[in-house]
């Protein structure tokens, strides 16, 4: 790791991280498109995901999304995200957003978690948005205690505005940090992709952990540190406070 790196975690005031699915890969958490396994490979991410796909078929959609939450019951965090909570130990101050639905940032001990695209393990009734205590375990789509209307998983589909509240308190906090860490995402997806931009047109660090290039931006003030999430993370935590 540079010295130009390590200097400036160790320097920064406030660091901005945003994680995306890659940073839960080594949980052994499929990507979403990789999840669509077995039975499920018959549908297509359309016939899923999105608002329509529900009002068509709401139980098929509720089974889907039963199943890979119980799923989410055999994964643990990993040393990624360990590493992440204990980051926002040493600094004086530390927003982590995500793109992951999984809980496992807040399972590692992050405190505060912007999750952009909702949770997997929360239930909201799909007229009202009225919350729901907990995760019912049934076959059959559920109904609201308080509007009869049908409970669906509390995570953004397709075609669905992202939470209002967190994508601005996001984006505060790109443009409030002096360093930016985005780990384990493509930076396709918008809006998420453009954290980074706010970042880097402000001319602070930004870190990317990833151990691929790909659809990666570079400049002057652009650290790549090329690897899995689950050693680099850990690996910049020992380097800038050895012992
Ligand atoms: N550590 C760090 N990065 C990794 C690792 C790893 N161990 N393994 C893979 N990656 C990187 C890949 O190189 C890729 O750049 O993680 C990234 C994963 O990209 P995507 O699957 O596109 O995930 P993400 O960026 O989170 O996608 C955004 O798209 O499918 C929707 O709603 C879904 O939240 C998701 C959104």
């Amino acid at each position: 790791m540079s010295p130009a790196t390590i200097a400036a975690i160790r320097g920064a005031r406030h660091v901005a991280v945003l994680t995306g699915a890659g940073i839960s890969a080594e949980s052994g958490i499929p990507t979403f498109r990789d999840a669509l396994t077995g039975w499920w490979a018959r549908f297509r991410p359309e016939d899923l995901a999105t608002p329509e796909a529900f009002q068509r078929d709401p139980d098929l959609v509720w089974r889907w999304y039963r199943e890979r939450r119980l799923r989410l019951r055999d994964v643990m965090p990993n040393p990624g995200h360990y590493a992440l909570a204990e980051l926002a130990r040493r600094v004086p101050s530390l927003t982590l957003v995500t793109q992951n639905v999984d809980g496992l940032h807040a399972r590692a001990g992050s405190a505060d978690v912007i999750e952009l695209h909702g949770n997997l393990a929360r239930v909201k009734c799909f007229d009202q948005g009225h919350p729901a205590p907990d995760f019912p375990d049934t076959d059959a789509v559920p109904r609201c205690a308080l509007c009869g209307s049908p409970l669906r998983p509390d995570v953004v589909w397709f075609g669905e505005l992202l939470p209002a509240d967190a994508l601005r308190r996001a984006q505060a906090a790109a443009g409030d940090c002096d360093v930016f860490l985005s780990v384990g995402t493509s930076n396709l997806v918008e809006p998420a992709a453009s954290l980074p931009w706010i970042a880097t047109r402000r001319g602070v660090t930004v870190m990317i952990v990833n151990p691929s290039a790909t659809g990666q931006s570079s400049g002057p003030n652009i650290h790549h540190l090329a690897g899995p999430a689950g050693r680099v993370l850990p690996e910049l935590l020992r380097e800038a406070w050895p012992g």
